[in-house]
């Protein structure tokens, strides 16, 4: 497959101009070993967990974040931010530069600023792309809600939440 024009052709969705330009910016100048390294052992699909597991992952993420948006009807700037946050949602996993080996979970969602901002592109004007990155882990646990189900609120958040919590637990899906 060709992880990088699939990329492309997801970022193409985006309506926003500048959010498109800006998410096809980040995507071609981070370096490719990001979008080429094996997505997490444990929690991620088997196909996942080898060469372009984290584009994989990443694409299937905007997929289903897109399923969820048609079902609670988000529409416009949310749409387009919410694919651009899916795009890029993980790839603070290796690090800064792209070259750590294991990056603590809880850390990644908090370095996808800081990663752009390193590229020369300036970040202060996306908030509605890092905000939602930055939530995304969370608790998956069975039986235990995440914050936001209580609050009702249906925002990029919760969207990206769900979505990245519905492409990791596939894997447990056995016929
Ligand atoms: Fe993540
Ligand atoms: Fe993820």
């Amino acid at each position: 497959m060709d992880y990088l024009g699939e990329l492309d052709k997801r970022a193409a969705l985006i309506q926003d101009w500048e959010l498109r330009e800006f998410t096809c910016r980040v995507i071609h100048s981070i370096p490719e070993s990001i979008w080429k390294m094996p997505s997490s052992f444990y929690h991620h699909l088997p196909d996942e967990r080898c060469a372009w597991g984290n584009a994989l992952h990443s694409l299937r993420v905007v997929d289903v974040c897109l399923i969820l948006a048609e079902c609670l009807l988000v529409v416009g700037i949310q749409r387009d931010s919410l694919i651009s946050a899916a795009l890029l949602h993980d790839i603070g996993k290796r690090g800064l530069r792209g070259d750590t080996k294991i990056i603590q979970t809880s850390q990644h969602p908090t370095l996808v600023r800081e990663i752009v901002r390193n590229l020369g592109i300036a970040p202060e004007d996306w908030d509605t792309v890092f905000l939602p990155i930055k939530d995304h882990m969370g608790k998956w646990s069975k039986g235990e809600l995440p914050e936001f189900l209580s609050t009702k609120v249906v925002d990029n958040s919760m969207i990206l939440h769900l979505a990245d919590c519905i492409v990791a637990r596939w894997a447990e899906v056995v016929y």
